[in-house]
């Protein structure tokens, strides 16, 4: 059988910080399934993880906190999260409103304004938060369309030792967690997960609802139009007079408010940019923006992916 032990598996918690400090990929154990773990407030180091995983487009990724003060530095926290923390750690992430400025990284949010948050109930997993320091986006550690690794083995064998490892033994759930929004006055299931909605429900002495699949609150990751700027988008085009315009690479002479993505045509440097740079466009209050050509290549699958979904009809 192939060798796929990596040279590179941190054999401490202290190395795999000083891994995921550096802005490098390190997977670890969690309660749920092994985590391909990155800082959460480094872009590159979120591309990664997409990268890595092989993702064909930007979805959402869980960020997993030490602890609650961490977790309050990302998101608000009604009163009804606050009792639905009293379960962390914990196999139950929270989707809950973002705070401004929070720090994370806009493509670990996908550039939505709500946050999906977890503290993990694996005391190695802990450690590695506390030491690091800093929240870790952490999509489960396969290659995108693979099942979820339950052991350190799985993941070497899924990314061919390319990924270092911190081993925590199995995993003791096995399934990922269970995701919930919290909204003013109600709590609803996204995704069934390791932790039982009766049990929720047991818990907390509250009811919880199941989203609609049709519903937006659902998965906003599988909507079409989905990150949706105020203004509308043309893509693949050059732009006309009263357009903004989203450039990448060489950019053509223009007077209107222009963000180059990547001017050296860098699809890494297009996709760390791409939100902020929509956002910011959004910002100049222009009806239009024209967005240049990106090559589906690598991250721009993603990237068209997601400009796509940002340029879609909207109800
Ligand atoms: O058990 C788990 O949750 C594992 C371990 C490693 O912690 N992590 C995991 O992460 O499953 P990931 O990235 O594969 O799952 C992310 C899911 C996606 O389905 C995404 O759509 C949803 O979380 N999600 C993330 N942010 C969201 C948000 N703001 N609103 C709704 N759903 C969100
Ligand atoms: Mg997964």
């Amino acid at each position: 059988m192939k060798d796929v032990m990596t040279h590179s598996d941190p054999k401490t918690v202290e190395d795999a910080a000083a891994l995921l400090r550096a802005g490098q990929l390190c997977a670890f154990a969690t309660e749920t399934v092994y985590g391909l773990g990155a800082d959460a407030t480094n872009a590159d180091a979120v591309l990664s993880i997409y990268e890595t995983k092989g993702r064909p487009r930007f979805n959402p990724l869980i960020i997993h906190c030490a602890d609650l003060a961490m977790a309050e530095t990302l998101a608000e926290f009604s009163p009804l999260a606050r009792r639905a923390a009293a379960l962390w750690p914990g196999p139950l992430t929270l989707v809950l409103p973002a705070r401004p400025g929070n720090g994370l990284a806009d493509v670990a949010m996908a550039g939505l304004d709500t946050v999906a948050i977890r503290i993990p109930d694996h005391p190695l997993a802990l450690a590695l938060l506390a030491a690091v320091g800093k929240p870790l986006a952490a999509p489960s550690a396969n290659p995108s369309g693979r099942l979820s690794p339950t052991t350190a083995f799985q993941v070497r064998l899924g990314f061919d030792g390319r990924v270092p490892v911190l081993d925590g033994g199995p995993c003791r759930a096995g399934v990922e967690s269970t995701i919930v929004r919290v909204l003013e006055d109600q709590l609803v299931q996204l995704r069934a997960g390791a932790i039982a909605r009766h049990d929720i429900e047991q818990a907390l002495g509250l009811s919880v609802a199941v989203a609609d699949k049709d519903a937006a609150v659902a998965a906003p990751g599988m909507l079409v139009s989905h990150y949706a700027p105020n203004a509308s988008l043309r893509l693949n085009t050059t732009p006309k007079a009263g357009e903004a315009y989203l450039a990448f690479g060489k950019a053509q002479d223009f007077a209107g408010p222009t963000r180059n993505l990547s001017p050296s045509g860098d699809l890494h440097e297009a996709a760390r940019n791409l939100f902020a740079m929509l956002h910011e466009l959004d910002g100049l209050g222009a009806d239009m923006i024209a967005v240049a050509p990106v090559p589906d290549r690598g991250l721009g699958e993603a990237i068209n992916d997601r400009l796509q979904r940002a340029a879609a009809p909207r109800d």
